[in-house]
């Protein structure tokens, strides 16, 4: 008997949650105080105070639906948190807005045409909060009684008494609903709603009324009040989806398996223009709301003149996201022409946004975001090691300390220790080079590598 005890404990440790370790999986919010002061450690987020405010305050119009249709641009040196602000933000609006994140280069696909990947991600991006009223009976169960004909077959029937604080009423139960009474397995003291119109029933908890009769419950038991007021209400159920989820479902070549497998291909005009128009429809109707949601184009230089224009006429829609984009392009060639302009980006286009820069740590912050880095992946690290790795992101880069952080920890372990040493880090800093001792090395030993071009370019150059 023991045993299958302990094999069973040792069944249960070996599912051990797996939680994948993202880039910016440590990021929570945006780490602002309730006057969107950012507080300089929170959430997650470090430092990067200006642009964490001006987050802030654009969270805060997004949320009161006040600048749907408006872009930002968040531009700054590589691994200044550009994406992580974003990432930020789309956790601090919550799951009831929309947030769509692409990234500019994921325009070019052999599926579809690039203004059509632009607008399923817009639609994506827009919610519309569809309400729906519903009759629901809902109070606390005082008996299930259910008849079975003595010969075993044929209907059940039974009644079901249900009260409120205030009344109490007896409902005669038909086979269907004593069977999705038994499938919820409702018993006398459960406080339950029953949608009028589906039959479907909801079990919200246990009235606390019952709370010390059911020692044995589990810790999973909810307890609730009993409901007040009459037994019949009227309830407002709220759904909010995107319009490309409404799309999908509605373009009768897809269907909405599609939604699964993600495999959309392109939608017909006609099919949107028809759910634009219903949707109007019932926003004049009172019955839908729109949510702009937001957009967030990563790398957006990747993206091309024809792109840029289209997204131009698209912020001007009525039913436009938030167009959030970022990038770490300083004057460039804008892709598709020849001309020139700050960030890639076309100057009209530059023009309708506000631009949120960001810019590089000082050392204080890339400790304190090396020392978030270490406890989101599980690592003791030595102060002393803690400091020299902040040193080689100060001189090197971030992301290339985020790096090191992992392969250290590994070579710790593989000495048997728990906490990472100077010593480890050394060691992989000099196993693993960053980008200028890459380019240093390149430059050194340029003649033994293949297809070297170093010197046709300097040659071009004179
Ligand atoms: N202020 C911050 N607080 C916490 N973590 C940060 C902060 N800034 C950057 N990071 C982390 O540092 C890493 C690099 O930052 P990020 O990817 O956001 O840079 P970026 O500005 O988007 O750079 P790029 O232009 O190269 O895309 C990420 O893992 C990110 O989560
Ligand atoms: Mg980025």
């Amino acid at each position: 008997m023991a045993a299958v005890a302990a094999a069973k404990v040792q069944e249960v440790r070996e599912i051990t949650r797996i939680e994948r370790i993202g880039a910016h999986s440590h990021i929570r919010g945006l780490g602002l105080d309730d006057s969107l002061e950012p507080r300089n450690v929170s959430q997650g987020m470090v430092g990067q105070l200006m642009a964490r405010r001006a987050a802030g305050v654009v969270l805060e119009m997004i949320k009161d639906g006040k600048i749907a249709g408006r872009a930002i641009l968040l531009a700054g040196q590589p691994g200044t948190g550009k994406t992580a602000i974003a990432m930020g933000m789309a956790q601090a609006l919550g799951l009831d807005t929309p947030f769509t994140s692409m990234a500019g280069s994921e325009i070019y696909s052999l599926e579809m045409g690039k203004t059509e990947a632009l607008t399923q991600a817009i639609r994506k991006s827009i919610g519309v909060r569809i309400k729906e009223e519903t009759e629901i009976i809902e109070g606390e169960v005082v008996e299930i009684q259910v008849d079975r004909p003595a010969t075993g077959v044929g209907a059940k029937v039974g009644k079901l008494t249900l009260k409120t604080t205030e009344m109490e009423t007896i409902y005669d139960l038909g086979n269907k609903m004593i069977d999705s009474l038994m499938k919820e397995k409702v018993q006398a003291g459960d406080v339950i709603t029953i949608d009028k119109a589906t039959g479907k029933i909801n079990r919200l908890g246990r009235s606390f009324t019952r709370a010390r009769d059911y020692d044995a419950t589990g810790s999973q038991t909810r307890f609730v009040q009993c409901p007040e007021g009459e037994l019949q209400k009227r309830k407002e159920v709220v759904h909010t989806v995107t319009l490309h989820e409404v799309d999908v479902i509605n373009s009768r070549t897809h269907g909405f398996l599609a939604l699964f497998s993600g495999d959309t291909g392109e939608i017909k005009s006609e099919v949107r223009d028809q759910i634009n128009a219903k949707v109007a429809e019932w926003r004049e109707e009172g019955k839908a709301e729109i949510v702009p949601g937001v957009l967030f184009i990563d790398e957006v230089h990747m993206l091309d003149i024809e792109c840029f224009s289209f997204l131009n006429r698209a912020l001007e829609n009525e039913m436009a996201p938030v167009v959030i984009m970022a990038t770490n392009r300083g004057i460039t060639r804008i892709r598709g022409t020849t001309y020139k302009s700050p960030h890639g980006i076309p100057i009209d286009l530059l023009d309708r946004m506000i631009i949120v820069p960001t810019s590089p740590y000082q050392e204080k912050d890339l400790k304190e975001i090396l020392k978030i880095r270490c406890e989101e992946e599980d690592c003791e690290m030595a102060d002393d090691a803690l400091t020299v790795l902040t040193r080689i992101a100060l001189e090197t880069s971030l992301r290339y300390a985020i790096q090191l952080i992992t392969t250290a920890s590994l070579v710790s372990r593989k000495r048997k220790s728990t906490e990472v040493n100077i010593d480890d880090v050394k060691r992989v800093y000099s196993l693993f080079l960053d980008e200028n001792r890459s380019s240093q090395f390149l430059k050194e030993y340029q003649d033994e590598f293949m297809f070297n071009e170093l010197e046709e370019q300097a040659m071009e150059v004179a």
